[in-house]
């Protein structure tokens, strides 16, 4: 069991484009996963990816209802994720990250996905999400790309936000 650190944004790693994942059924790999996990419930958050960790691989970890009243543990894990299909129809949710603490806001995405990725095996999955998987996963996904959810804001407010957050913790 390890918790590691969650970078901050703009640290560079959230920034970059990770590369996907080729040796599977793998101890490293498997480690990190657990890493990831072990990460996210103690932050705690509903998602991870591997980027938030200093990790550039398309690896990313969710349990969105945990937090929920009742629920228990139920984590996913997903790995070279791509989206093979996005709705038309969008919807908009106030979304907020483990690397940017303390900012939130409204981002509007599409409402369901068809979605393939792989296993920690390896094996390779098809399926798709609505509702606030579909939006959570993209959120996800997105870290995969070195993107996070102020990039759909205006220049303005993003610069605003980075400022703030450079300041408060990587000064
Ligand atoms: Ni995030």
């Amino acid at each position: 069991m390890a918790i590691k650190r969650i970078l901050v944004y703009p640290e560079d790693c959230l920034k970059q484009k990770a590369k996907p994942v080729k040796i599977f059924n793998d101890p490293a790999l498997k480690e990190l996963v657990q890493d990831m996990l072990d990460t996210m419930y103690d932050a705690p958050g509903v998602g991870l990816a591997a980027p938030q960790i200093g990790v550039s691989l398309r690896v990313a970890v969710t349990d969105v209802d945990w937090k929920s009243e009742g629920a228990e543990k139920n984590h996913q894990v997903w790995i070279n994720p791509e989206f093979l299909w996005k709705s038309g129809e969008t919807e908009i949710t106030e979304e907020g990250c483990l690397s940017l603490p303390e900012i939130y806001g409204d981002v509007e995405r599409p409402n369901a996905v068809r979605l393939r990725w792989y296993d920690l095996d390896g094996k390779k999955h098809e399926e798709d999400f609505d509702g606030f998987q579909a939006v959570a996963l993209q959120h996800e996904f997105d870290h995969l790309d070195g993107k996070v959810f102020i990039d759909y804001f205006t220049p303005l407010k993003r610069r605003m936000i980075t400022k703030k957050l450079k300041k408060k913790y990587l000064s």
